[in-house]
């Protein structure tokens, strides 16, 4: 493979400038008004694998496009199906990021912009390393299958369906999804678990009008009000969700487990200071690490009613919303989950106003087995990259259609992160380490090597 080293280490800036192109296509995938720009982000994909020399697809869905890539056959060799995504999420408040969220820079050895670890950039090392055995060894170690989407930040609907109808076309020996996070910088992890989800929004409307809240306050049910019971109904002071039968499914964390997880070196004064609050909190009983991977959760998303500009106005909102979500864990079902809530929504609401919930959707968690020889691989190839074993960790992330993957190939499924805890994801600001991105190349590379002599 030392040719490959060389490949990689002359091309660095090539990769880079690459991975800008990309980075600079606003492909919001949550956003009507980026319909074309994810259009074009999925045939920048295509193009690119075509490049390489592989056969590509952008196929249509009734939501974003899907790309598919496939590698020159290489008769005896395993298949490896690479999962990733090129839409991205909203990038409010702009007013917040230093730089422009589509016009990536690097600063001190990171590169900013939206995208930039979730997902772009690690997607594209999957690319890249595929590039490199293709240029330097003329044929790559196994077959490589590329099944990169543009609608994982909105729940991956079109997707899970395409899978279920194309299990024949997508067969596979080992699923590797680069879409998660390191441990820490230089310590690479081995994902086993990603929590699942569900997402939707609540309405409350109140009054036709915003209403004066002297002439009319006291008579009538106030929609914010009327909302902020509902959302503070749905969780207890002990940090339980209060939907009835939410952790009836709740796999408990083994002893084991939880063993290893406090064996990690996590520090939980720096985590607070990473992200600047005074303490830490959540459900009763777990540590830090716990909640976060192996517990199921609820927040608020994003929350309006009422008046929002400066100074004061007394009004009665006539509306109020809030986006909400429960992450949840392996064993809970969305679908049963969903009827809860629908069900606990209904009972907190106050007499007076309409309360509706929009829009649910849901995926399933995820826990794989560690005991195989694709995790194997997997450890000697980040081992080779990172200069140090990985150690095996879970996720609080969802990745919506891993779980549907996982089952409906019936594969070995690698969750290898390239990414930081602090790469902003979802935040002003996402950035990725320059030398993460390269190391995710070398892995990758390797990765084909080791799955190859399996
Ligand atoms: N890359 C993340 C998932 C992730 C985050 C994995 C952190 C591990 C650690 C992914 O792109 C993501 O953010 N997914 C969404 C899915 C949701 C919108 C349905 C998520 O988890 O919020
Ligand atoms: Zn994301």
């Amino acid at each position: 493979m030392a040719a490959i080293e060389t490949y990689l280490n002359e091309h660095s800036e090539a990769f880079l400038k690459e991975l800008f192109e990309l980075l600079r296509i606003p492909s919001i995938s949550a956003d009507p008004d980026c319909a074309n720009d994810m259009a074009t982000a999925a045939r920048w994909v295509a193009d690119k694998l075509a490049a390489i020399g592989m056969k590509s697809e952008v196929i249509p869905t009734k939501g974003h496009p899907i790309v598919y890539g496939e590698s020159p056959k290489v008769d005896g060799a395993p298949t490896v199906l690479v999962y990733g995504h090129y839409d991205v999420q909203p990038v409010d408040p702009l007013d917040q990021w230093v730089s422009p969220p589509f016009d990536p820079e690097v600063r001190q050895g990171r590169i900013y912009a939206r995208g930039a670890t979730d997902d772009k950039g690690q997607m594209l090392t999957h690319l890249l390393s595929a590039q490199a055995w293709l240029q330097t060894e003329g044929r790559l170690p196994v077959n490589l299958k590329y099944l990169i989407e543009g609608e994982e930040e909105v729940g991956s609907e079109a997707l899970s369906a395409y899978v279920a109808e194309n299990t024949e076309k997508l067969a596979c020996d080992c699923i590797v999804v680069s879409d998660s996070g390191q441990f820490g910088p230089g310590q690479p992890a081995i994902t086993y678990g990603l929590r699942g989800i569900t997402c939707c929004e609540i309405v409350v409307q109140g009054p036709n009008r915003d209403l004066h809240s002297g002439s009319f306050g006291g008579s009538i049910t106030n929609p914010a009000l009327a909302l902020a019971r509902i959302l503070s109904g749905l969780i207890g002071d002990d940090g339980k969700v209060q939907v009835p039968g939410f952790y009836d499914d709740v796999v408990p964390l083994t002893d084991l487990e939880r063993k290893q997880m406090a064996e990690l070196p996590f520090d939980e004064t720096q985590y607070m200071g990473q992200v600047g609050v005074p303490d830490t909190w959540g459900e009763a009983g777990f540590t830090a690490l716990e909640r976060r991977w192996a517990r199921p959760t609820f927040e608020i998303n994003g929350l309006t009613s009422g008046y929002q500009g400066t100074g004061g106005k007394t009004i009665i909102p006539a509306r109020a919303s809030a986006k909400i979500s429960f992450r949840l864990v392996p064993n809970q079902s969305p679908e049963t989950i969903n009827e809860g809530i629908r069900a606990m929504v209904e009972k907190l609401a106050l007499p007076g106003v309409k309360v509706e919930v929009r829009g649910m959707h849901g995926a399933p968690g995820l826990l794989v087995p560690l005991d195989s020889p694709y995790v194997a691989a997997a450890s000697k190839a980040l081992e080779h990259a990172f200069g140090r074993a990985p150690v095996m960790t879970r996720e609080g992330g969802s990745i919506p259609v891993v779980a549907t993957l996982h089952k409906q190939l019936a594969a070995d499924t690698l969750l290898l992160g390239w990414g930081q805890d602090d790469d902003n994801a979802h935040s002003p600001n996402e950035r990725f380490l320059v030398e993460d991105f390269y190391r995710g190349i070398r892995a990758s590379a390797r990765l084909w090597e080791e799955i190859a002599q399996i």
